[in-house]
């Protein structure tokens, strides 16, 4: 390692996404592990920041999001100078990047289309590929690949690019629902991420503007029966061989899991969840399972739930992209598991070069 030349890292963040805040927050907390006193004898780190509209700044004016030195939303405000927004394609700047992380949350980012972008630079990546982030962001194509493999998964039923501007597909999708699922239902945009567009839907009255919400952000629909559930976790890291964390439960006060209870700093994150180790077992082999039948590596964070009445393991989703804020499951998961963050990050630049 003495003499080595030192890693070049291209931590890409913000976006145009509605999980905007969000990376900001997780790149925070990746660019200081970088920074570690440590991490600085292997890697140097330069960020790129997209802000809501698409626009990429320089690393120099991005890393100062990073330090709070300025705050994204002046740099909006007094608008960019073209040195400081940058052309990806003909950035320069890009030449000396060595590996990408990209900690986009979301859609345009996390659904593969940053990781088509950065094929054409040749350079490896933190975590998967195109295929397998798209896969992961669609709830419906997901869920079909799971059913296929007969992992239990709550009932649920979906609605393609259907019109709800019309009165009689309106009233189908309704009758549809009420025929094969029981209340409460969760209705979802089959893209989306941290509960946006997500409502949980006691009876027939509230459908339709659940569904409506939900098709503002994504003409692709997913309905589910809401079950009385735990929430567990289990991180998974690698490439040719996949290692699972601990698993985690995380418990909150609000009735479900939505945008402002995800961010809450009240909740209870459990590590190692207090569950039979039978389960224990059975959740860290779904989770590989499931990551493998989406072409899923490098790191992700598979949800689960757990059924309060039954103890029944229902797979819910894959975050191929998952939180990285110091409160955030996934870094503590590898925290429980002997990584800390510092070592964490390294270990998926090593990952990466698989
Ligand atoms: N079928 C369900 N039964 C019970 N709770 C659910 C169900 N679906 C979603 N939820 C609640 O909504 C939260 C967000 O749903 P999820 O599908 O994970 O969306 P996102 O991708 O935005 O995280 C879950 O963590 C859980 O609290
Ligand atoms: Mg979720």
């Amino acid at each position: 390692m003495i003499g080595e030349k030192k890693k070049c890292i291209g931590l890409i963040f913000g976006g145009y996404s509605n999980e905007h805040e969000v990376s900001i927050s997780s790149a925070k907390t990746v660019f200081q592990a970088f920074n570690s006193k440590i991490n600085k004898q292997r890697f140097e780190i330069k960020a790129f920041y997209i802000d809501k509209q698409g626009n990429w700044l320089n690393s120099n004016l991005s890393e100062k999001i990073l330090i709070d030195e300025i705050k994204n939303n002046k740099v909006k405000k007094q608008g960019m100078s073209n040195r400081e927004r940058l052309n990806f394609l003909e950035g320069i700047e890009f030449q000396n990047i060595d590996i990408w992380f990209p900690l986009l949350h979301g859609f345009n980012g996390e659904d593969g289309s940053i990781h088509g972008l950065l094929k054409f630079t040749k350079k490896p990546l933190v975590g998967c590929g195109i295929l397998g982030s798209a896969l992961g962001m669609d709830k419906i194509l997901m869920k079909t690949i799971f059913s296929n493999l007969k992992i239990p998964q709550v009932n649920y039923i979906v609605f393609h690019n259907e019109d709800l501007d019309d009165k009689e597909v309106k009233k189908n999708i309704i009758i549809e629902i009420i025929r094969k699922l029981n209340f409460p239902v969760f209705v979802k945009p089959s893209n989306s991420g941290s509960s946006l567009g997500i409502s949980k839907v006691t009876n027939k009255s509230e459908l339709l503007l659940a569904l409506k919400k939900a098709w503002e952000i994504d003409p692709r629909i997913v309905v589910e029966e809401g079950l009385d559930v735990r929430e567990i976790e289990c991180g998974i890291i690698g490439q040719s061989k996949l290692l699972t964390s601990e698993i985690g439960e995380v418990r909150y006060d609000s009735d479900w899991y939505d945008y402002n209870t995800k961010y809450n700093l009240n909740n209870k994150i459990i590590i190692p969840a207090e569950v039979d180790s039978k389960i224990t077992q059975k959740i860290k082999e779904i989770a590989i399972q499931s990551c493998r039948a989406l072409s899923i590596y490098g790191f992700a964070r598979v949800d689960f739930f757990l059924e309060k009445s039954s103890n029944k393991i229902l797979l819910n989703e894959i975050n191929t992209i998952p939180g990285f804020t110091k409160n955030s499951m996934f870094p503590m998961l590898w925290g429980a598991s002997g990584l800390n963050i510092e070592q964490l990050v390294a270990k998926l630049v090593d990952i990466s070069l698989d």
